[in-house]
């Protein structure tokens, strides 16, 4: 299910709690499509990277190749917030007056702690790579942070739209009131003359347009992330979950937060699923998480859902991950 899922999207997303093996699957993933011929990009947004030790070498914010065909980076929250600040700030120091310059680093210290700072830049990282990976690759594959934080960054493209589109609305009437002014004569460059003596860095009218160049761009960004995340024949998004009782709880919870979000869940995978023919122990974990799995299935009972064993070792490596592929592609209902 989930690699013939795949096969036929340009974006993957794989979602769920921590450990339950959403690294493993979503490299194995990207890994079979790059062997079945496709140009993939894996990109890791979760905060606690672990591409570099499944893969056993360093990931980093530029792409890497790990495989023929298939590249990888990590985008760390951190650094993407700080690069973002750094580029907002370059644009604003550029477009405000001169004068202002202590005031806009004053902003821009305050929002690198700001609630949401990191999802946002997240994001504007994401719209990116959706919105210029076609080019490059045929498959996106997210592997993302543990549930809460990934359904709280798929709402994110439906609030920054309407952000960005009431900015763009605020500054358009700025921009005809400036106009205004400018026609009955008094305007004097935002009064920098008046308070400090100094020209503005750019004249009201260029600034405008500028400002407005910026949230347009941006816009178009959000707007075709959202409609991408939206739409089922681009885009899949997998949970992943373990067959216990908690986790089946929350993958219930999450389906339905990402359902609130405009985003469809395109099926489950069940893994580390206990295997029923290995003594007595075993079969009574199968058992257990059989009646786990009635649950899940009594919820969601249109989801495709894939059962993947569980492993006597850990995935590590490439050919570790070359056996879980193929792994994958031989599995598909209850085992
Ligand atoms: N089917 C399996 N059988 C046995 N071990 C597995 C299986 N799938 C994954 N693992 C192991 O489980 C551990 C966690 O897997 P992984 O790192 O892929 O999970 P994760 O969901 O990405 O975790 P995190 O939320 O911390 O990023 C790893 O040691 C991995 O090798
Ligand atoms: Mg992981």
């Amino acid at each position: 299910m989930l690699l013939s899922e795949a096969a036929a999207r340009r974006v993957v997303f794989i979602g769920g709690k921590g450990g339950v093996g959403k690294t493993s699957l979503a490299s194995a993933l990207a890994l079979a499509q790059a062997r079945a011929g496709r140009r993939v990009l894996l990109v890791s947004t979760d905060p606690a990277h672990n591409l570099g030790h499944l893969w056993q070498c360093t990931v980093g914010p530029e792409p890497r190749a790990l495989a023929p065909g298939l590249d990888a980076l990590e985008l760390d929250p951190d650094a993407t917030a700080a690069a973002h600040l750094q580029q907002v700030g370059e644009a604003l120091r550029r477009l405000m007056p001169a004068h202002l310059a202590g005031e806009v680093d004053k902003h821009l210290s305050l929002s690198q702690d700001a609630p949401g700072m990191h999802e946002a830049a997240l994001l504007e990282r994401i719209a990116e790579l959706v919105h210029d990976a076609p080019a490059r690759y045929d498959l996106l594959v997210f592997d993302t942070a543990p549930s809460g934080h990934t359904a709280r960054l798929m709402a994110l493209p439906e609030m920054l739209t309407a952000w960005t589109e009431g900015l763009l609305q605020r500054q358009e009437r700025s921009e005809r009131f400036g106009a205004a002014l400018r026609s009955l004569g008094r305007d004097d460059g935002i009064g920098a003359r008046a308070l400090g003596g100094e020209a503005p860095a750019a004249t009201p009218g260029d600034r405008d347009q500028a400002i407005r160049a910026l949230l347009h761009r941006r816009r178009h960004r959000f707007e075709h992330l959202r409609s991408t995340l939206a739409d089922p024949a681009r885009t899949a998004f997998f949970i992943v979950l373990a067959a216990e009782r908690l986790p089946v709880l929350e993958t219930i919870q999450l389906h339905a937060q990402l359902a609130r979000a405009g985003i469809a869940v395109a099926g489950l995978v069940v893994n580390k699923r206990a295997p029923r023919d290995a003594g007595p122990f075993l079969a009574g974990r199968h058992a257990q998480e059989a009646v786990h799995l009635d649950t899940l299935r009594a919820a969601l009972p249109a989801l495709a859902l894939q059962e993947v064993p569980l492993l006597q070792q850990d995935v590590v490596g490439i050919e570790a991950l070359d056996a879980f592929a193929g792994l994958l592609a031989s599995t598909g209902g209850p085992v």
